[in-house]
């Protein structure tokens, strides 16, 4: 039977180990890698922007010796209301997996209902698995664990906070999330929660103990209507000089990117010396070809 990743919670603890493990024995290797997915194909159908997700699958099937197929969804027939049922059978005649950045959740579980291939969700306004496991790829290579740690959540409770959230109701990992009010993830998003996972409204309550220091853009992809009022009320959220030292020593800050300096986060701690968004930016493809691999080469 396929396995699809449509959100972190499809995996089990076990899974996610692997996933990381696999990814940093991948990187290890860099382009000495065997040619696993040789004749196979990856599509990609994207309706949002992606510089990182796009690039690290491309490549990733690449390396692996396999193709890819990039379709700009507006260019489908699926923008002339061909139904999801009709492309998903249709694409798994063709694809051996299928990698979709949409903003309907609906939808890219819709697709893997129909599809007889595996589905990967590369973002949707609900998650963004694929980010998280391959932050937690780089927090593991930086601090040793995805257990016992503390993570901090600063800004806005959106589809990455909620990928973030599902990872620590896995891993067991301490996570604090500061948003204002309005911002705050979605109660469906918490449910089921246990004690290591809090929401607060205040920045430097989060930051305080913790060894990594998260946050993401203000303004997702799809809300640029609401731009001005974010900017205003996400105020006082910033990752500037002053919250980081209000963390541990050893703190690591991390951003998915792409950032706006300035706003969520200053240019000064983006470049800084704790920063490590460029080795997050990094491990996307790493960690994209270990899962490439599971999904289309393990059955369950
Ligand atoms: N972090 C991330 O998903 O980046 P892109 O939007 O560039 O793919
Ligand atoms: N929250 C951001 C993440 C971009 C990778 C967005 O959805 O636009």
């Amino acid at each position: 039977m396929k396995k699809d990743l449509l959100s972190i919670s499809d995996l089990s603890k076990e899974e996610i180990i692997a996933l990381i493990n696999r990814a940093i024995e991948i990187k290890s290797k860099g382009r000495n890698i065997k040619r696993s997915l040789e004749g196979y194909t990856l599509g990609l159908i994207f309706e949002k922007a992606s510089t990182r997700t796009r690039v690290s699958f491309e490549v990733a099937m690449f390396r692996l010796g396999g193709q890819t197929i990039f379709l700009n969804r507006a260019d489908t027939q699926l923008s002339r209301d061909e139904n999801i049922h009709d492309t998903a059978k249709v694409l798994s005649r063709y694809l051996d997996a299928v990698a979709i950045r949409t903003y309907s959740q609906k939808l890219i579980e819709d697709m893997a209902r129909f599809a007889d291939i595996p589905v990967i969700n590369a973002l949707s306004d609900l998650c963004h698995p694929c980010q998280v496991l391959s932050d937690l790829m780089t927090v593991k290579e930086k601090k040793g664990t995805v257990e016992k740690i503390r993570i901090a959540w600063i800004g806005d409770g959106n589809n990455v906070a909620n990928s973030w959230i599902h990872a620590a109701r896995i891993l067991g990992f301490e996570l604090v999330i500061a948003s204002p009010p309005g911002y705050k993830p979605l109660p469906e998003a918490l449910e089921g929660s246990g004690d290591n996972i809090k929401v607060v409204d205040d920045p430097y309550e989060a930051v305080k103990g913790s060894s990594v220091i998260n946050t993401d853009v203000w303004v997702s992809m799809g809300q640029e209507k609401e731009r001005a009022k974010r900017v205003s009320d996400f105020k006082g959220y910033q990752l500037d000089a002053s919250l980081i030292a209000a963390a541990n020593k050893d703190v690591v800050v991390m951003h998915c990117l792409p950032a706006h300096r300035g706003e969520e986060i200053t240019g000064e701690v983006l470049d800084g010396s704790k920063s490590i968004v460029f080795d997050q930016a990094e491990n996307k493809l790493h960690l994209h070809q270990a899962l490439l691999e599971k999904l289309i080469l393990t059955t369950l």
